[in-house]
């Protein structure tokens, strides 16, 4: 019994020491990325339960997201400028909950959506571009 503990205890160990060994910043920056769409999903759900609090919430999570260091990976205006319109769109989410207007922040949800789309659509080109590289995470098209 008092064995079993410890090798169950060791491969524990093992275990996490492997995955830690693993995550480098790569994947740091990969879950950073997506909890983008986390607090979107709970933003969506926030708007088909009518949960404004939800809402305001995961949109306000999204805008702060967006001071972050870990999202400044590329420094050229082009995407400083995407940032802004992003964090615009999210706070406009965080008025639209406040003021419990449901159709309004439909509305604002799919601005920031156009948004995360937008910005995608700007990282694949600079990276066809190959003005820029990034670790390991990609947005799809190579
Ligand atoms: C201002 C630019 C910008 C905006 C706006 C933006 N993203 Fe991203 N997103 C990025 C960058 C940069 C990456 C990392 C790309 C890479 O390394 O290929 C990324 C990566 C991701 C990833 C992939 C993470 C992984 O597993 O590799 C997801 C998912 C994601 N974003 C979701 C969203 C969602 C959802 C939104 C909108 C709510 C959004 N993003 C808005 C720039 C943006």
């Amino acid at each position: 019994m008092h064995h079993r503990f410890i090798i169950a205890a060791i491969l524990l160990v093992t275990a996490l020491s492997t995955s830690y060994g693993h995550s480098n910043d790569a994947d740091k920056l990969a879950a950073f990325m997506r909890l983008k769409l986390q607090h979107s999903e709970r933003i969506l759900e926030g708007i088909v339960l009518e949960d404004y609090k939800l809402i305001e919430k995961n949109a306000q999570d999204l805008s702060l997201l967006s001071h972050d260091e870990m999202w400044q990976v590329f420094q050229t205006p082009e995407y400083l400028q995407h940032s802004l319109e992003f964090r615009r769109a999210a706070d406009e989410l965080v008025g639209a909950a406040r003021k419990r207007n449901l159709d309004g922040a439909t509305l604002a949800y799919m601005g920031v959506t156009l948004k995360c789309v937008s910005c995608h659509k700007h990282v694949r080109d600079v990276r066809m571009a190959g003005l820029e590289e990034l670790p390991a995470i990609r947005l799809g098209r190579r």
